[in-house]
């Protein structure tokens, strides 16, 4: 099945048709840049022109940087206030006149990575950390996801939340050296090892391909690896998503 794959991101929102097949891209990506302030109304007209850019007609699966509820947006951390309470999936169906499927990015980031990428076969508890403006995370167990699991805003033993102290967004802002943001993030990761013993730590989002950078801070004795798909997991999640929902709708 061919499904246009839409990641929103805090910096960037990327499209993509996916063949949710193989996971692979069966179209080119482009990016745009996430309106300020990312509104509503302003994401939904950067939506509307993806689509016309991809000349796509058809499902879309939307990964979203909030916790969604059975179509409702709960939590609003990097975007605009206002999508809060809001039916969205609906909303974005109107704005773009397709059927619009859409759940909490690092969610679907982690469908990927679980179906094609790195946790894939892992049996037991597999925690995806997504790192980019936000911490997302996603929670597998025996592949099944316990969805909007939002702990990027744990505080940590400093008292800090945890996105606020080691996101990319943090690090690039502060000009923190790879070693001391590593120090950071491992901070973070041996506090989720502590809280939930899993068997796989999966990272993804930009910074994901730089783990050899950060590798030697971190100390878990869970295994942590990047995600095979980089960057790319959302835009391939989200068509995913698209797909399991519409076949559990037929
Ligand atoms: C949001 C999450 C999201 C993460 C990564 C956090 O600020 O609350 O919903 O998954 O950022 O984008």
């Amino acid at each position: 099945m061919h499904i246009l794959g839409i990641d929103v991101g805090g910096t960037g929102i990327k499209a993509a048709i996916v063949d949710t097949q193989t996971g692979e891209l069966a179209s080119e990506r482009i990016r745009i840049l996430t309106p300020q302030p990312a509104t509503p109304a302003a994401i939904g007209a950067t939506l509307k022109e993806l689509v016309a850019q991809q000349q796509w007609s058809g499902p879309i699966g939307i990964g979203f940087p909030a916790a969604i509820q059975r179509g409702v947006v709960r939590t609003a951390a990097n975007i605009d206030k206002s999508f809060i309470g809001l039916p969205i999936a609906e909303y974005f169906s109107q704005q773009t006149d397709n059927p619009v499927y859409i759940a909490n990015d690092a969610d679907v980031a982690g469908l990927t990575e679980m179906r094609f990428g790195a946790g894939k076969a892992t049996r037991g508890v597999v925690l995806i950390v997504t790192i980019g403006t936000g911490l997302g995370t996603a929670l597998f167990i025996d592949g099944h996801l316990l969805p909007n699991t939002e702990l990027g805003h744990l505080l940590l033993e400093n008292g800090i939340e945890a996105e606020k102290y080691a996101s990319e967004t943090v690090r690039v802002t502060k000009e923190l050296k790879w070693k001391d943001w590593g120090a950071r993030f491992n901070l973070y990761l041996t506090t989720m090892e502590k809280l939930l013993w899993p068997d796989l730590i999966v990272l993804g989002g930009g910074a994901s391909a730089k783990l050899h950078k950060f590798s030697p801070q971190i100390t878990t004795q869970v295994p942590v690896v990047a995600a095979s798909f980089l960057n790319q997991a959302g835009i391939v999640g989200a068509a995913l998503f698209a797909e399991q929902e519409l076949r559990r709708a037929s």
